[in-house]
Parts: C-alpha cells; structure tokens; sequence
C-alpha cells in the first residue's frame, strides 16, 4: 500500500516537471504567430504549452469547441522529462492558405485538425 502510494506520487510529480521540448515551443510560438492567432486562455504559449488540458486525459480537444486553438502533448519521453506535441487543433480560425515551415519542426506531430477544412 504504501509502495503503490509512492509510486503515484514519483510519477504525478515526474509529470509536473516534464517540459516541452525547447525547439517545439519555439516553433509552435512561431506558427501561431503567422497565423496571426493569440495565445488561448485555456494554455499557456509563452510558458509551458504542454500543461493542462494539453496534457490531461480527459480533455478531448477533437470535439471540445472550448479548446481552440489546442495542442495535445506526450510527456513520456526522457524519462518523463520531455513532453513532444502530438496534436495540434485550428478548427475554422480561417488559417488556410499558408502552412507555416515551422510546422515541420513539430516533428512528433501525428494529428492535425481543422488545417485543411475549406
Ligand atoms: C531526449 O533524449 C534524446 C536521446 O537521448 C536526446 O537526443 C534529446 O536531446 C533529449 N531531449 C531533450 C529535450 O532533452
Ligand atoms: C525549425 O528548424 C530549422 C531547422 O532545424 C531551424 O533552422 C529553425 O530555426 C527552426 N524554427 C523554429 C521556429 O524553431
Ligand atoms: C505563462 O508562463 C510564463 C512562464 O512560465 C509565466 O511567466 C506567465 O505568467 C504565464 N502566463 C499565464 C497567462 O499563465
């Protein structure tokens, strides 16, 4: 009993101290720039992106019109030191057109929503 409480406390702790990778901050920063988008309320741009609902499991920013823009993020990399953004939601914020070069820095990206709607 008490092993298991420490074992979720060692793990809830390794999750707060887990970053974005420095380089996809910079290059996420850079996206919403050009696409001219503010930083959402609901996380953070300039600080740390990958934190609440970013990282939660319960958020599920596909079909939460709440969170958009958004970002979803993995913080089990480096021994859950390293968060990389996975998802990345601009549903109708009428950014088409332009694909920022930045986007191939996001190079754990695997979901993008919204993008390519018309
Ligand atoms: C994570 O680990 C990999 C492999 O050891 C390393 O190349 C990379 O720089 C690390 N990332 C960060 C953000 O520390
Ligand atoms: C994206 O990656 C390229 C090449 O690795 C680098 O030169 C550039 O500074 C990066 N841009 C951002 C915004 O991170
Ligand atoms: C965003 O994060 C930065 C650095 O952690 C912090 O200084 C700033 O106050 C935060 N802004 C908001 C709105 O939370």
């Amino acid at each position: 009993m008490i092993g298991l409480m420490l074992l979720l406390t060692m793990s809830a702790r390794a999750q707060r101290q887990a970053q974005t990778d420095p380089s996809e901050v910079a290059a996420l920063n850079a996206i919403f720039w050009r696409w001219g988008l503010g930083a959402s309320t609901a996380w953070n741009i300039s600080g740390e992106p990958c934190s609440g609902a970013a990282v939660d499991d319960t958020t599920d920013i596909d079909n939460d019109p709440n969170f958009n823009p958004a970002i979803k993020c993995v913080c089990s990399y480096n021994a859950s030191t390293v968060c990389h953004i996975t998802s990345l939601k601009v549903y109708a914020l009428d950014v088409v057109g332009q694909i920022p070069a930045e986007l191939q820095n996001l190079t754990y990206l695997t979901n993008l929503y919204g993008l390519f709607s018309p």
